[in-house]
């Protein structure tokens, strides 16, 4: 096969045009990452929000163009949103409105695949919902499950650093990729599909197209379960989320202090609401431990949680105590579990794992 160039494809791209502004995509500065690597190939195109379900047949035709060339092994397509567009990008209602009201593709490839699915939850930024999810998908795989971790915070994916992975995922066939393996489970995040520098900032529908396209396109193969990473918030992704797979159930994470509480009942009727069972509550930052002196403090507060978990009858999962090496672990992308298995904090989510397991049935 001939080695492919920029060139090659700017050509293609050059030809392609956006009718409703009567010039070529490639010079309408559309075009924002090219990225080719083993005949295989990457465009990331930058659309307004409100341009997005049209554009799809524009991502489309970009695949197909570029895959009729003949030493293309395949061509992946990605949308983003330009953030200055967005009137009003904070009202998160506003967002959901706008996605529910679209008519979502239910997902079928990948439900077929996947016995079980768990969200990783919280209505809180910060208080270690990535770093329990990756913990605890990690936790199951070392149990001997088939795991898969879907990272679907789109805005600000952190799994690839927790997990420590980077690099591309590899094209397959047709317009599907494969995950990316560590630590004995599969990885799909938006950190791996797009460049860092490009802007998260999306919405509804492109926020659903992007979920599709991590649930759908990629080979996860056989997982018995699939642990899903959510951003903090009752928005967009989680209402796809709902629309798209049949939760098990999710796993709400947060700290004993009373604000971040408030933001946790939210999020815990919102899946009341979608008919998405709460499996238990993890207390994160519990507690810090002196290490000369083994004092316990409760920066966070005492029993916040799991007062709030035995008022709605719901399981305490684990309480984690707030600790470096956690911190530390997940920074280096090598997860509690795996850099320290024999220390206190490692076995509170390898229990969390063991509890889940026989919750979900697996
Ligand atoms: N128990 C813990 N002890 C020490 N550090 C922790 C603990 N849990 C999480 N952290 C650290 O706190 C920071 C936030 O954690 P994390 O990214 O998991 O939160 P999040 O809820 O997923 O955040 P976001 O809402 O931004 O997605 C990270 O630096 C993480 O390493
Ligand atoms: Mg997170």
């Amino acid at each position: 096969m001939n080695s492919l160039s920029e060139a090659d494809i700017v050509d293609v791209l050059s030809k392609i045009n956006d009718l409703s502004r009567g010039k070529d995509i490639y010079s309408l500065g559309i075009v924002t990452n090219i990225h080719i690597k083993d005949n295989n190939v990457q465009i990331t195109l930058e659309v307004e929000s409100h341009r997005a379900n049209a554009f799809e047949v524009i991502r489309n035709k970009v695949e197909k163009s570029v895959r009729s060339l003949p030493n293309v092994s395949n061509c992946i397509v990605i949308l983003t949103a330009h953030s200055e567009k967005i009137s009003n990008s904070s009202n998160n209602s506003d967002i959901a409105d706008e996605s529910s009201k679209s008519n979502p593709k239910k997902s079928i490839v990948v439900e077929s695949n996947v016995k079980k699915f768990v969200a990783i939850a919280s209505g809180k930024g910060g208080v270690g919902k990535s770093t329990t999810a990756v913990n605890i998908a990690v936790s199951l795989g070392i149990e001997g499950y088939r795991v898969g971790l879907l990272d679907a915070d789109v805005y600000g994916p952190s799994q690839p650093r927790m997990l420590g992975v980077s690099g591309r995922p590899k094209a397959i066939h047709g317009d599907m990729v494969s995950p990316i393996k560590n630590h004995g489970i599969s990885l799909m995040s938006m950190g791996l599909l797009v460049p860092d520098e490009t802007a998260m900032v999306w919405r509804g529908p492109m926020v659903q197209s992007a979920l599709t396209q991590m649930l759908n396109n990629v080979v996860w193969g056989d997982l018995d379960v699939m642990v899903i990473d959510l951003p903090p918030g009752t928005g967009d992704i989680q209402i796809s989320l709902a629309q798209q797979v049949k939760l098990s159930g999710a796993v709400i994470v947060s700290t004993p202090q009373d604000i971040a509480l408030l933001d946790v009942i939210k999020a815990m009727t919102m899946f009341e609401k979608a008919g998405v069972k709460v499996l238990g509550m993890v207390q994160n930052m519990s507690f810090w431990e002196c290490p000369d002196c083994g004092r316990k403090d409760h920066i966070f507060g005492e029993d916040g949680v799991s007062l709030e978990a035995s008022k709605r009858k719901l399981e305490l999962l684990g309480q984690i105590p707030l600790n470096t090496n956690i911190r530390q672990a997940s920074d280096s992308g090598s997860p509690v579990v795996i850099s320290s298995p024999g220390s206190t904090e490692a076995k509170c989510y390898r229990d969390i794992g063991k509890k889940l397991i026989k919750d979900l049935e697996i």
